[in-house]
Parts: structure tokens; sequence; C-alpha cells
């Protein structure tokens, strides 16, 4: 147990399962207020009743980020339960496989960018002006390797996670004089439910491991510890910076 974030509210966008949950735990762990804001019930539930084990200060709200009036309300929600919200999480996303450009149906391509690109904007649209009100604070935006490189197997994953970054700059350049830093988390390959779900086999997880220049890939955990990091008041002088956290898998040229 620590003090990392005493006291600050922070709204966990996807906060329910994989890296969601464990930012969850590793922020309730460090005195946080936690709003885990979720399309998916069930696990939000279990998540909540983890964090409970820490703190009583746990929420939970149902929200799909691609619906503005949802996004409103967990925010709404946040600060009537909490008072206030300092720190926003962006991490609902959906990874759908997809043919070669010229076979992307358009509701593939609208699904994956209203949730992943969309969605990150509404919550960010919507958490701007309570954070405001409360003097400031920190949002941290989940992007992804495929936001870097060009990964040939889903072509509307890569541009929205591409767009993920891009919009981290923006943001960051019209708000960060108003006292709210904004950042950027690139993982790479980690073990949670959206990479089991997206390898298709354990064996191709297993592959994607061995090729790893740390012969693995990254746990949740290592994802959560980076976006502590830059949620909390450690990062004060962090804004508008895109952090790769990949065990290296950039430099040394393998990028699945
Ligand atoms: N796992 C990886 O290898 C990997 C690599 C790079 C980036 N990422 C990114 O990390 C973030 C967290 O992913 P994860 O791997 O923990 O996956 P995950 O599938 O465990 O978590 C994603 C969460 O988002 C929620 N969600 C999806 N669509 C939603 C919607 N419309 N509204 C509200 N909630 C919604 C899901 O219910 C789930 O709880 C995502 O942005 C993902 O794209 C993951």
């Amino acid at each position: 147990m620590g003090d990392r974030l005493a006291g600050k509210v922070a709204i966990l966008a996807g906060g329910a399962t994989g890296m969601g949950r464990t930012t969850a735990l590793r922020f309730a762990q460090e005195g946080a207020k936690v709003m885990i804001a979720d399309r998916n019930r069930a696990a939000s539930d279990e998540t909540l009743a983890m964090v409970r084990d820490i703190t009583p200060d746990a929420e939970v709200v149902a929200v799909d980020v691609s619906k503005w009036g949802q996004v409103q309300n967990m925010v709404d929600a946040t600060v009537e339960r909490f008072g206030r919200v300092d720190v926003l999480v962006n991490l609902a996303a959906i990874l759908m496989l997809t043919p070669p450009l010229i076979d992307v149906e358009e509701r593939q391509w609208d699904l994956i960018m209203d949730t992943n690109l969309k969605g990150t904007f509404f919550c960010c649209k919507a958490a701007i002006p309570a954070m405001l009100k409360g003097g400031g604070g920190s949002i941290v935006n989940i992007s992804s390797s495929a936001g870097l490189d060009a990964w040939t197997r889903s072509l509307p994953y890569n541009i929205s996670k591409a767009g993920v970054i891009h919009l981290t700059s923006v943001i960051s350049g019209q708000y960060t004089p108003q006292g709210i830093r904004v950042n950027c988390i690139v993982p790479g390959p980690v073990d949670t439910p959206q990479a089991r779900g997206s390898s298709q086999s354990a064996d191709l997880l297993a592959a994607v491991a061995a090729e790893h220049p740390m012969g693995r890939i990254g746990r949740p955990e290592e994802i959560s510890n980076a976006i502590l990091f830059l949620a909390s008041d450690e990062a004060s002088f962090v804004s508008g910076a895109t952090y790769v956290v990949d065990g290296g898998a950039r430099t040394s040229g393998r990028r699945s």
C-alpha cells in the first residue's frame, strides 16, 4: 500500500478486465478512489469486489464509450459518488482481425473506430470539464504498438490506435496550459483477454512470446505501473508524451 494517488478520483474506462482490472487494483493500492467504467457488467462487478478488498472507495458504472450520453453519465456518476475527477485512463477498446483493405467492411471500420477512437474522444470530452472545475488532472490514453507500426492483421485497429496517439498530442496542446496533463502509453503484446482473443490460439501467443526479445509477452501489471506513474504527480512535468512499453520489441525489429 502506498499514497502515490492519495485522495485522487480516477475513472478507468475499460476497467473491467485485462490492464483495466490490474490498473484499478494498482490505483486502489496507492490511495485512489476508483470508478470502474465498462460495458461488461459481470466483469466490472468482479473487479469491483477485488478492489473493495483494498478500499471501500470504489464503484462501477456501466458505459458503452461509443455512446455520448452514456459517457456523460459516466462522468456525472463519478462526480456524484466521489465529488470530482482527477484522473481518466482510456483503456476501452476492441481488436477485431480484418482482411486486407479492399475486403474490410464498413461496419467493421465503424465499430472499431467508434469504440477505440471516438470512445477515447468522448471520454476526454466529458471528463475535461470536470477536471477543469477541480483545477486540473491527468489523462492517460492507451494506444498500441499497432498505432505506430503497420501491423497488417487489422487495418481499422491500426488506424484507430494511431489516432489515439495524435489525439493525445492535440489535447495536450490544448489543455496542458489549463493544468491537465495528457499522455499516451503504447503497449506491446500483453497477456490479457484481448490478446488471447486476437491470437486465436495459445500456440500463436506462445510463438509471439518466443520471438520477443525478453522471451515473453508483457504482464498487464507492467502496463499498470506505467499508467500509475503518468497518472500521479510524479509525472508533473510530463504531458503530450508517448511512452512505448513493449519490453524492447520495437528496438529488436520484432513487432508482433
Ligand atoms: N493486450 C495487448 O496485447 C494490447 C497491446 C496493445 C494495446 N492494447 C490496448 O490496451 C487496452 C486494454 O486492453 P486489454 O488488453 O486489457 O484488453 P481487454 O479486452 O481485457 O480490456 C478491454 C476492456 O474494454 C472494454 N470495452 C470494450 N469495448 C467497450 C465499449 N464500447 N465501452 C466500454 N467498454 C468497452 C471491455 O469490456 C474490456 O473490459 C486496449 O486499449 C487495447 O487496445 C492491448
